[in-house]
């Protein structure tokens, strides 16, 4: 291994293509492996130039601290709530991330966390499996999409992709809350999430997590969705006041949720696994193998790129 690679720190490996190639190229320390992971991070710091993160594990202030030659965070993933931006931005660190390419594929999971929860999915496989439906004959109605209407929180890249899936299943979609209005968007902005929450039946989440948007949605958003209300999350599990989910779920003050994601992955609490009106996903919604490959060569496409001197893919603009 020549020495003169530029060395950097894996905090969660990628596609094994991809790793190969980065090995090829680049020394790499793979923290996520490493029993002690101070230790490795107090040795290998002072050498790091980049660093590969994902969606769920990025660098804190004080692992950036122990990099003083970091000059690039590669995310695997879209979100970049897990990196210190802040502390990137100080060190003029670049970020990249994975926008796009894996779009269509969390606006699947949305859609199908969506129908599982209507069509009552999990109960009726577990009819034909248990063998009831030979003992006690046909399972239970459930309930149509097409004449209701939900509303989007975070109307970007998959909240758009979501919304043409809620249509072509006759799911109108009444309105988005944002921060800003968007031109030329077919449906209404709202600045006020309980507004919308009031006016809908299904609520997708779909916005950045991070500070911002911490709790978004509480008691109050949720008692405005209603007892015939579905909530749908694929952002973050931090947009979601978990506890107060969990309570609104078991009064059967919403109708049920569809979760991709949590408060605190890869745990989740056993009060939400014990209820029969979730459908539960681990964060699993751009993991197709056709998607990952592309969010893993991007990863590989920006560091190159970088340590090229050329500009950068897809790069994520200072906070
Ligand atoms: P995007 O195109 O940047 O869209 C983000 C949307 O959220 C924008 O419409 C933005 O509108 C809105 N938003 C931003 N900050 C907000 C705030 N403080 N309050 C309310 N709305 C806010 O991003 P994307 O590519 O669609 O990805 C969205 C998110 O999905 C990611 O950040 C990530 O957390 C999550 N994700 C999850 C998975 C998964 O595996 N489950 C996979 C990919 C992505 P305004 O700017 O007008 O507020
Ligand atoms: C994860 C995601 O990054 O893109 C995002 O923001 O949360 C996901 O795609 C993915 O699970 C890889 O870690």
């Amino acid at each position: 291994m020549s020495p003169d690679k530029p060395e950097v720190l894996v905090l969660w490996p990628n596609r094994p293509k991809q790793m190969a190639i980065l090995e090829e190229r680049y020394r790499l320390h793979h923290l996520y492996k490493a029993p002690d992971k101070t230790a490795l991070l107090a040795e290998v710091g002072p050498r790091i130039r980049a660093i590969v993160a994902s969606g769920e594990v990025g660098p804190d202030r004080a692992m950036i601290e122990a990099c003083p030659r970091l000059e690039i965070v590669a995310c695997y993933g879209v979100g970049v709530d897990a990196i210190d931006r802040v502390a990137c931005a100080e060190r003029g660190i670049a970020v990249t991330n994975t926008p796009d390419v894996l779009t269509e594929d969390v606006a699947d999971m949305a859609l199908m966390l969506l129908l599982m929860l209507l069509r009552d999915a999990l109960a009726a496989d577990a009819w034909v499996r248990s063998g009831r439906w030979a003992r006690e004959g046909v399972f239970r109605m459930t309930r149509c999409p097409r004449g209701l209407s939900a509303g989007i929180l975070g109307l970007g890249r998959i909240g758009k992709a979501i919304a043409r899936r809620l249509e072509a299943i006759g799911v109108a979609v009444a309105g988005y809350h944002g921060r800003t209005v968007q031109p030329g968007v077919p449906y209404r902005h709202y600045p006020d999430l309980v507004a919308l929450a009031r006016d809908v039946e299904v609520l997708v989440v779909s916005c950045p997590g991070g500070a911002a948007t911490r709790g978004l949605v509480d008691a109050r958003v949720l008692d405005a969705l209603g007892p015939e209300g579905r909530l749908v999350n694929v952002a973050r599990g931090s947009v979601v006041d978990e506890a107060a989910l969990i309570e609104a779920l078991k009064q059967k003050r919403i109708a049920g949720a569809g979760l991709d994601v949590f408060a605190n992955e890869p745990h989740v609490p056993e009060r939400l696994c014990r209820l029969d009106n979730v459908v539960l996903s681990p964060h699993a919604a751009s993991g197709t193998f056709e998607t990952r490959d592309k969010m893993a060569q991007l990863v590989v496409d920006n560091l190159e790129a970088h340590f090229a001197g050329r500009p950068l893919l897809t790069p994520v603009p200072p906070p």
